[in-house]
C-alpha cells in the first residue's frame, strides 16, 4: 500500500499530532485473541494491519493496567502493571513495537484522579488511623451530624448517589469518609500530598521509557479540590456532562489542577516528540484554555462537537468556540463526535438509516476540521447503540443511578470482524463480555472492506484524502454563505470546502468539484440531499 511507504516513523518529530488522526481503541471490545470473550492487547496487535489500511496515525488505549474491573479499567490497582485479562508488559511492548513499525504511534490513558480501592495505598489507608500519613493520600474526612453520620459535603457522584462512603467503625476509627467523584471503588486522590504526585511522574516515566508517544489524561478537569471542599449549590449528576458556563461546581475546574498539568509536561519536555491530551468536560472557552497554557497540556478534548445536535447552528457554534478556546495558544483545537463514555452518533442523530447517514455526515465535517481528529473504535463501521437487557448491563452508572440511566455498555459492545453470526470474529467465544447483535452480518468489517459505498470505505477515503489536502499549520476556518439548515467552510486560505446539508430538504451544491459525498448524489444533479456532507475542491 502506498500509505506504507510513506509513513516511516520520525521519533524526533515533535510536530506528528498537530494534525493527526487518533484512533481509540476500547481494549476490552476491540479484539480477543485469547478467546476469553474480553479484547485483549493481543487482539491490538492482531489487528494492526486493520488500522494501517483505515489510515490512522496513532492510536489511543483505554487503561489496560491492573485493575478489578470495576469502572472497566478506569479503577487502576496497579498504574505500572498490566491486567492479567489484557496481556502483560512483553504483550505491551510488542504492541508498541509493531504498531511503530507500520508507522502508528500509540497514546496510553493515564487515571490521575483517582485509583481503585484496592490499590495498596488505598488498603493501607483503611487499615490506618485517621490523620495518618497513610490517610492523607485520599480525601477522609469526619462526618458531620451526631456521630459524624451525615457525609461532610453534599456532593454527588457523577455515577449517581453521594459522592461519599464511609468506612464501617473500628477499634481506631469511629468510621470516617472518604470522596469519590466517580464509584466508591473509585476513591479520589489528595494531590496536595506530595506522594501523589511523585507516584505520577514515575507512572508517566515507566511508560514514557517503554516507548509510548504520549498519553491520554482521565479526568484531566478533576485532581484538584477547592480548599475546605465547599458544598455546591445544587446536586449536579451527569456523566459524562459538559461543564455549563456559568455553572458553579466545586468538584471540577480548580485553580491547582494547573500546576499539576505542569508537572505533567515538564516530564513529558524530558523526552522527544510525546504529547498528552486532556480529556476536559468545560464548556467555558477561557476556563478551557487555560489548560492548554504553553507549559500545560499539549492538548485537550473539546466536547462541543459531541455536544452539539446535528443541526447547522449548533455544529458551527461547536467549532467557532472549539477554535476560539484554542486561539491564543500552541494547541490546536481537536476534533470528536464520539468515544466510550457517550452514545453513539449513528443513534445521538437520530438512529437508522437517517441516523447513519448524519453520523456519515459528522464524520466528513470533523475530518475536514483543521487540527487532530479522534475516531473511536466502531464508528468507522457505523454502528449504532446496543440497546442491552437489563441482565446485560455492566457499567456502575446503571446501579447507582437506581437503575434510571442504563450507562455506557451500548456504546462498547465488542466490534463485528467477519462472518454472519455473532460474535463475528471478535472472539472465538460467543460468550463475549457484552452480547452481540444476531443483525451485525451486514456491517462486519469483512462485509465493508471491498464494498465502495459502506461507512468503512467512506472513513477510508476521507483519511486519506485529508492527508493531501491539510495543511498541518491551519489553525482557522473561513465559513461561506450557506442555506438555512447547512453550512460550509475551508481552512484559511486554502484546501478543500466542506458542505452540510443539516436542513430536511435538498439545496443546491456549492460550486466545485464533488471529491467525496458521505451519501448518494443523484447522478447529473447539482442538489446536495439532505442529511449530507460533501467535500469539494476548486
Ligand atoms: C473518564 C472516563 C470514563 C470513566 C471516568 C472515571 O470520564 O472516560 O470512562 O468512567 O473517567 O475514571
Ligand atoms: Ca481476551
Amino acid at each position: 500500500m502506498r500509505r506504507a511507504e510513506y509513513r516511516r516513523l520520525d521519533p524526533n518529530d515533535e510536530t506528528w499530532w498537530r494534525n493527526a488522526v487518533f484512533y481509540q481503541v476500547y481494549v476490552r471490545s476491540f479484539a480477543d485473541a485469547n478467546g476469553d470473550g474480553i479484547g485483549d492487547l493481543e487482539g491490538v496487535r492482531s489487528r494492526l494491519g486493520y488500522l494501517e489500511l483505515l489510515g490512522v496515525d496513532a492510536l489511543w488505549l483505554t487503561p489496560f493496567f491492573r485493575s478489578p474491573m470495576v469502572d472497566h479499567g478506569y479503577d487502576v490497582s496497579d498504574p505500572r502493571d498490566v491486567d492479567p485479562l489484557f496481556g502483560d508488559l512483553e504483550t505491551v511492548d510488542r504492541l508498541v513495537a509493531d504498531a511503530h513499525q507500520r508507522g502508528l504511534r500509540i497514546i496510553i490513558d493515564l487515571v490521575p484522579n483517582h485509583t481503585s480501592d484496592r490499590h495498596e495505598w488505598f488498603q493501607a489507608a483503611i487499615a490506618a488511623a485517621p490523620g495518618s500519613p497513610e490517610r492523607d493520600r485520599y480525601l477522609f474526612r469526619d462526618g458531620l451530624g451526631f456521630g459524624g453520620s451525615r457525609p461532610p459535603n453534599n456532593w454527588t457522584s457523577t455515577f449517581g448517589g453521594p459522592a461519599w462512603t464511609r468506612l464501617p467503625p473500628s477499634p481506631n476509627d469511629a468510621g470516617q469518609w472518604y470522596l469519590h467523584l466517580f464509584a466508591p471503588e473509585q476513591p479520589d486522590l489528595n494531590w496536595e500530598n506530595p506522594e501523589v504526585a511523585a507516584d505520577l511522574a514515575r507512572t508517566l516515566r515507566f511508560w514514557l521509557d517503554r516507548g509510548v508517544d504520549g498519553f491520554r489524561i482521565d479526568v484531566a478537569h478533576g485532581m484538584a479540590k477547592p480548599a475546605g471542599l465547599p458544598d455546591m449549590p445544587e446536586p449536579i449528576r451527569t456523566c459524562p456532562g459538559l461543564l455549563e458556563s456559568g455553572v458553579v461546581d466545586p468538584r471540577f475546574d480548580a485553580d491547582g489542577v494547573h500546576d499539576i498539568h505542569r508537572m505533567i509536561r515538564k516530564v513529558l519536555d524530558e523526552y522527544p516528540a510525546r504529547v498528552a491530551i486532556g480529556e476536559i468536560w468545560i464548556r467555558d472557552d477561557a476556563a478551557f484554555a487555560r489548560y492548554i497554557r504553553p507549559d500545560e497540556l499539549h492538548m485537550g478534548f473539546n466536547f462541543r462537537l459531541l455536544a452539539a445536535d446535528f443541526d447547522a447552528d449548533s455544529v458551527r457554534a461547536a467549532i467557532e468556540h472549539s477554535l476560539l478556546a484554542v486561539r491564543d495558544s500552541p494547541a490546536p483545537a481537536t476534533w470528536t463526535i464520539s468515544n466510550h463514555d457517550a452514545v453513539r452518533p449513528v443513534t445521538r442523530y437520530g438512529g437508522g438509516q437517517v441516523g447513519l447517514a448524519r453520523a456519515r455526515a459528522m464524520a466528513l465535517v470533523q475530518l475536514a476540521l483543521p487540527g487532530p481528529v479522534y475516531l473511536y473504535n466502531g464508528d468507522e463501521l457505523g454502528l449504532p447503540n446496543v440497546e442491552l437487557p437489563d441482565w446485560a448491563l455492566q457499567d456502575p452508572v446503571w446501579e447507582r443511578s437506581g437503575r434510571t440511566d442504563r450507562g455506557r455498555d451500548g456504546c462498547r459492545v465488542p466490534l463485528p470482524w467477519e462472518g454472519s453470526t455473532a460474535p463475528y470474529g471478535f472472539s472465538a467465544t460467543p460468550g463475549t463480555w457484552l452480547p452481540m447483535p444476531s443483525n451485525w452480518a451486514g456491517i462486519t468489517v469483512e462485509a465493508q472492506l471491498e464494498e465502495p459505498t459502506s461507512t468503512l470505505s467512506l472513513y477510508r477515503q476521507a483519511v486519506e484524502l485529508r492527508q493531501e489536502h491539510h495543511a498541518v499549520t491551519c489553525t482557522e476556518v473561513e465559513w461561506y454563505g450557506a442555506p438555512p439548515g447547512c453550512l460550509a467552510f475551508r481552512h484559511k486560505g486554502g484546501g478543500l470546502v466542506c458542505a452540510l446539508n443539516a436542513s430536511g430538504a435538498p439545496v443546491s451544491l456549492p460550486p466545485g468539484q464533488v471529491l467525496l459525498a458521505s451519501g448518494p448524489l443523484l447522478p447529473g444533479s447539482d442538489a446536495l440531499p439532505a442529511n449530507t456532507a460533501v467535500w469539494l475542491g476548486e
